[in-house]
């Protein structure tokens, strides 16, 4: 009983760490996300209503528009070695693709705010399947 008092006394701390840890820097309202996301941000026309990268000018585009649907993210702006990170994905959305390598036609949207581009971020996050 004594040990296992112990080791929980020693789980705990390490658990609530971990919570901590992973939680995001950016809050933001996936529904608020949405709205910004196929309305004034225009991201559907190329990353599709759903996320899937098949918007209607994606047939156009090479490279093909990320997928959010599979979240296979491939910028890694911060260079944490965890590409798609809420960082990753915020960078791409305000600067572009083409400042970290990637294609121009992912343009960036200075006109956003920051708490829109949050938004965005949690609403892609949320079209993961
Ligand atoms: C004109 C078409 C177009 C529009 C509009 C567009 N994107 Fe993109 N997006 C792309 C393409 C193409 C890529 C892939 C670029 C590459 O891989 O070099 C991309 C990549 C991304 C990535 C990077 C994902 C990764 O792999 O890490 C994010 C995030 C993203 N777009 C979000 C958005 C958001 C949010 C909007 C709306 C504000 C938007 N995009 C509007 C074409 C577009």
């Amino acid at each position: 009983m004594k040990i296992l008092k112990k080791s929980l006394l020693t789980i705990i701390p390490f658990t609530l760490a971990a919570v901590f840890a992973s939680t995001p820097v950016f809050a933001g309202d996936s529904t608020a996300g949405k709205a910004v996301y196929d309305g004034k941000g225009a991201c559907a026309a190329c990353h599709g209503a759903t996320g899937a990268g098949d918007g209607v000018a994606a047939a156009a585009l090479t490279p093909k528009p990320a997928s959010f649907v599979t979240a296979s993210f491939r910028f890694d702006t911060n260079g944490d070695g965890q590409p798609g990170s809420d960082s990753d994905i915020a960078d791409v959305i305000k600067y572009g693709a083409a400042k970290y390598g990637g294609n121009v036609s992912m343009p960036g949207r200075a006109d956003l705010s920051d708490e829109e581009v949050s938004n965005l971020v949690a609403y892609i996050h949320a079209m993961k399947q």
